[in-house]
């Protein structure tokens, strides 16, 4: 057999699916993850923020545990104002020691307010806000972007990432016009590691082919919603063979008592449990795709789990 080669796995920042519950799953049950990314944490943009809320946002049993947050990274999603200085030395300060800045959110409201991808097409304003949190942040700084705002200009960004001192870029190369559209252009890699070899390579890698076909430009790999999908797949990739559908349907369910007991503790209400459920299964039941329909229509909780 083949030997697979050394790969690193970035579990990606995914907004609304990979939440603390999901997060600490991962990080205690599939350690095959390497680094596993917040979704986004908005600095706020009149004030600073309070610690309280930043560590609920990383889930304060994984913040508690150095050990998951020796694997953790928190990403940032700047704004227009705000006080950037304070906000990233008390970042520094609560002893978070891999931090991302947010270039790629294409949402419309993010961009509005100059968030993530709004920061590609204005890049001498951009270089401002990277000086002031670098002299401030003294841990592993990443840069998670697209390869453009509304046309190509990765030379340029990269290039302004190199002179700023970011430690590693993750790119997802797609336009941010294009949204989720068309197919990430892996093309792209290439040229991008010449400028920046600190390079996490992202955008559409879901099966062991994928994975397989991404590893020529990069050992630094980041998966956002194939690992929603398959949370196990790093599990495969070592052992270079897919888990068969009845191993994949006990990891499943595995998964979701973990899942639905966790946010009991919590005390979410059985409709919030529910939403989340179907949120997730969307991705993981796609191979299941008649459990999928019914567990998406499902009414109430023990409905969606009978299906399951
Ligand atoms: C529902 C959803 C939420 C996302 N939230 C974030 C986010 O909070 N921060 C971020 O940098 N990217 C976010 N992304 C983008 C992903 O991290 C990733 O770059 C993108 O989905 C491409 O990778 P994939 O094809 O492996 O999913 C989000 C994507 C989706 C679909």
């Amino acid at each position: 057999m083949a030997q697979a080669n050394e790969i690193n796995f970035y579990s990606a920042p995914l907004d609304g699916l990979s939440d603390q519950i999901w997060r600490r799953y991962i990080l205690r049950e599939v350690p095959e993850w390497d680094w596993v990314f917040t979704p986004f944490f908005r600095l706020p943009s009149a004030s600073l923020f309070s610690t309280k809320t930043l560590v609920a946002h990383i889930g304060s049993d994984i913040f508690e545990d150095q050990k998951l947050m020796d694997k953790t990274v928190l990403q940032i999603l700047l704004g227009p104002h705000g006080p950037l200085e304070q906000q990233i030395q008390t970042i520094n300060q609560m002893g978070i020691k891999r931090l991302n800045i947010n270039l790629g959110c294409p949402g419309r409201k993010v961009v509005a307010h100059q968030g993530g991808a709004f920061w590609l097409k204005e890049l001498p304003l951009l270089a401002e806000k990277l000086k002031i949190i670098r002299q401030n942040f003294q841990g592993h700084l990443s840069a998670k972007i697209r390869s453009g705002f509304d046309h190509l200009n990765l030379d340029e960004t990269l290039n302004l990432l190199n002179q700023e001192k970011i430690d590693q870029v993750i790119l997802h190369p797609r336009l941010s016009t294009q949204l989720y559209h068309g197919r990430a252009n892996w093309a792209l890699f290439q040229t991008a590691r010449e400028i920046f070899p600190e390079l996490v390579v992202n955008g559409d890698i879901c099966t062991l082919k994928d994975l397989s076909n991404v590893s020529n430009y990069s050992s630094e790999i980041m998966i956002g919603r194939g690992a929603i999908a398959n949370p196990w797949l790093p599990q495969e990739y070592l052992q270079q063979k897919e888990f068969s559908l009845l191993e994949r349907r006990n990891q499943i369910h595995q998964f979701v008592s973990f899942f639905v007991s966790e946010m009991k503790k919590e005390k979410f209400p059985e409709s919030t449990i529910l939403q989340r459920i179907k949120a997730l299964g969307h991705y993981f039941l796609e191979k299941w795709p008649d459990k999928k329909s019914k567990v998406l229509r499902s009414q109430n909780l023990s409905e969606a789990l009978d299906y399951l």
